[in-house]
C-alpha cells in the first residue's frame, strides 16, 4: 500500500475534540513507505501526550491491518500549527458567495463569468454550485445532467472546464426528479462539497447560492466560512429591494458585502452594437450599493449572446475576447481584487 492510499485511510481519523479529520487539520506531516516499514509522521501544536496517544491508537487501528511490515508513528511538536476548528477549507484562500434575493437575475451567469475572468488573471479558481433546487452551472459549461463524478474512496474530484474547477449538485441528483433536501442532508452535502472535494490550492472559490433569503441560504452561509459576498441585482426597484434582503442576511451571519453587480443593466441590440437601451430602468445597482455602503462593481449589459452562451455551454466571455462582456467582467474582477486586498490587509 502506497503513501497516497495510507493518506486516504488517515482522512477518516478525527481529532478527538474537533469535528475534523487529521489531514484537513494539517496534522499529517508525512507518510513514507519502504520495504518493510510504513512511517506516519504526525504533528501536534503542543506536546499533548493525551492527544498523541489517542491519535496513535486511531492510526494503528486504521492502518496496521492494511499494510505489510511494521507501522511506525512519530510525533513532532509544531507550535506554528493552529488547529483551526472553523470552517476554513485547507488550500482555499477565499470563499466568496454570490447571492441575490430575487431569482433569475443572473446570479449563476455572473458567478461563472466572474470565475472565468478571475482565472484569466492567473488566479486558481473554483466554482461551487450550491443551488440545490436549480443547479445550473453544469449546463452553462456544457455538462448536462448527472455526470459521472469521479469519486475515489471518499474524495470527490471536481470537474475541470475552461481552467476552473467545478462542482454542482446537478452532479449528484437526477435532473428530472424534484429534490427535497432536509436540513441535516443539506448540511452533510455542503460539508462534503467543501471538505471531501479535492479542490487543491485555490485563490478563489465562488459559491453560487440559491435565490432568496430563507433558511437554506442562511444555513449555507453558516456552514461555509465566507470571506465575503457579492450581490447581484437587475436595475429595477423590485429586484434591488429583494437584493437588500440578501444583504441583510449576510449581515446577520457577519459576512461582509464586497460589492454589487448590476446585471442586465442595459440592452445592446445585436444589429446596432452602438445603441444602449435601459430596458429595466436605471441606477438601481448604484442606489443599492450606496444604501449598503458598498461599491458598484460593474454593470453588465443584456446581451443575447450571454443567454445563448449559457444555453449552449459556451460562455460569451470566452467567445469574444476584448468584447464588452469580457471587458466589463475584467473591471469587476479588478475591483473585487482591490476590495479583497483591503480586507486582507
Ligand atoms: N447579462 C445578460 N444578458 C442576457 N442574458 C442573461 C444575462 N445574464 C443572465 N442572462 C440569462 O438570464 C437567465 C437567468 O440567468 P441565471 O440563470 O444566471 O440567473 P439566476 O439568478 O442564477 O437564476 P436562478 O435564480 O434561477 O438561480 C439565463 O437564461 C441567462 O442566460
Ligand atoms: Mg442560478
Amino acid at each position: 500500500m502506497g503513501a497516497d492510499e495510507i493518506k486516504k485511510l488517515l482522512v477518516k481519523i478525527k481529532h478527538p475534540d474537533l469535528n475534523k479529520d487529521i489531514i484537513s487539520l494539517g496534522m499529517v506531516n508525512d507518510v513514507t513507505v519502504s520495504d518493510n516499514e510504513t512511517l506516519v509522521k504526525l504533528r501536534t501544536p503542543t506536546a499533548d501526550r493525551k492527544l498523541q496517544i489517542n491519535l496513535e491508537a486511531q492510526v494503528r487501528q486504521a492502518v496496521s491491518k492494511q499494510i505489510e511490515g511494521k507501522l511506525k508513528i512519530k510525533f513532532d511538536v509544531d507550535p506554528n500549527l493552529s488547529l483551526d476548528d472553523s470552517n476554513k477549507v485547507p488550500g482555499i484562500k477565499r470563499i466568496i458567495a454570490v447571492g441575490s434575493g430575487k431569482g433569475g437575475v443572473g446570479k449563476s451567469t455572473v458567478t461563472l463569468n466572474l470565475a472565468l475572468s478571475l482565472a484569466s488573471k492567473g488566479y486558481k479558481v473554483g466554482v461551487m454550485d450550491a443551488d440545490i433546487y436549480g443547479p445550473s452551472i453544469g449546463k452553462m459549461i456544457g455538462v448536462n445532467g448527472r455526470v459521472a463524478l469521479k469519486v475515489d474512496e471518499d474524495i470527490i474530484h471536481p470537474l475541470e472546464k475552461y481552467g476552473i474547477k467545478i462542482i454542482t449538485f446537478a452532479f449528484l441528483v437526477d435532473e428530472n426528479q424534484p429534490v427535497v433536501w432536509r436540513g441535516p442532508m443539506l448540511g452533510k452535502a455542503v460539508e462534503q462539497f467543501l471538505f471531501q472535494v479535492s479542490w487543491g490550492e485555490l485563490d478563489f472559490l465562488l459559491v453560487d447560492l440559491p435565490p432568496g433569503t430563507g433558511d437554506v441560504q442562511l444555513s449555507l452561509c453558516q456552514l461555509i466560512d465566507l470571506t465575503g459576498a457579492v450581490i447581484v441585482t437587475t436595475p429595477q426597484k423590485v429586484a434591488t429591494l429583494d437584493a437588500s434582503k440578501a444583504a441583510a442576511m449576510f449581515a446577520q451571519v457577519k459576512v461582509p458585502v464586497l460589492g454589487v453587480v448590476e446585471n442586465m443593466s442595459y440592452f445592446i441590440p445585436p444589429d446596432m452594437p452602438d445603441k444602449k437601451y435601459n430596458i429595466f430602468g436605471e441606477g438601481g445597482g448604484q442606489d443599492l450599493a450606496s444604501d449598503l455602503k458598498t461599491q458598484l462593481l460593474g454593470k453588465i449589459p443584456h446581451v443575447i449572446d450571454i443567454m445563448q452562451g449559457g444555453e449552449s455551454g459556451n460562455p460569451q466571455l470566452l467567445k469574444e475576447p476584448g468584447g464588452v462582456v469580457e471587458k466589463t467582467y475584467k473591471e469587476i474582477a479588478d475591483k473585487l481584487e482591490e476590495e479583497i486586498k483591503k480586507w486582507e490587509d
